[in-house]
């Protein structure tokens, strides 16, 4: 998808210029506003998010034909998703994310409700549902994935939640296409921090995804294949 810019008319050809706003890659604001922001270029088409929660993405802008899971509401958990293969445009993927004894996670008593971990889970676990639930929306989907993910410290360790959701991303033949930094306010924390070690997180991202075969994600831009010895006898 692109979104065509208006020209600003000239009497000189080569003087017209494009005019009107592009979506900057850091945006501020709610995350029913960032999603509002990237809709045009991502969300135009069918849309279908699997971790609904309590529909906040979507008090902005409201895709159509649109349908909503969540573990918490019709029981449909993303790695088992009913959908068939490539029957939406676009799968969206807010899940949680915070491992067990993570720093974040400890540092304000909503952070497991607002981030859908109704129960701490080792890493390891965490990141199997991660894949398996990534899997699901690059099956499902026929061209974007959109994935919101943060760091978060654990035991001291900084992980970069994007570099880790890419590396997972990559690894199941998706293609990075976008990553938008949201600036979140203050984030969680600050009041049991004694000795400051790190910048205090103050973002979130999200990471946009292509499946490979729709037009530019790179299945057409294929290399001819490498001819070794003499080549073909033509
Ligand atoms: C970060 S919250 C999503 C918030 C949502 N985007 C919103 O704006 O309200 C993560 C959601 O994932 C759901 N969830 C956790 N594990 C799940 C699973 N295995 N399958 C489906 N949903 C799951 C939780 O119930 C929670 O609502």
């Amino acid at each position: 998808m692109t979104i065509p810019r208006m020209v600003q008319q000239s009497f000189l050809p080569d003087m017209q210029r494009p005019v009107g706003p592009v979506p900057g890659s850091v945006q501020t604001g709610t995350n029913a506003e960032l999603i509002a922001t990237v809709a045009p270029l991502y969300l135009t088409g069918a849309v279908l998010d699997v971790t609904y929660g309590t529909g906040g993405w979507w008090k902005e802008y409201q895709p159509h034909p649109f349908t909503a899971h969540d573990l918490n509401t019709d029981g449909v958990d993303f790695r088992a998703l009913p959908e068939d293969d490539n029957s939406y445009d676009a799968v969206c993927f807010d899940p949680p994310y915070i491992p067990q004894g993570g720093d974040n996670h400890m540092a304000t008593g909503d952070w497991g409700t607002r981030y859908g971990l109704t129960r701490s889970l080792p890493q390891s676990e965490l990141d199997d549902m991660f894949t398996e639930g990534m899997a699901e929306a690059a099956r499902v989907t026929r061209e974007w994935v959109l994935i919101k993910c943060t760091d978060y410290t654990s035991s001291a360790i900084l992980t970069v939640g994007s570099v880790k959701v890419v590396n997972l991303a990559t690894a199941l033949g998706l293609v990075t296409w976008d990553l938008i930094v949201h600036h979140t306010g203050p984030g969680p924390g600050g009041h049991n921090i004694f000795t400051v070690r790190r910048c205090r997180r103050h973002h979130s991202y999200l990471v946009v995804f292509r499946k490979r075969g729709t037009p530019g994600s790179g299945k057409l831009r294929e290399k001819p294949p490498i001819i070794v010895g003499d080549g073909p006898p033509w």
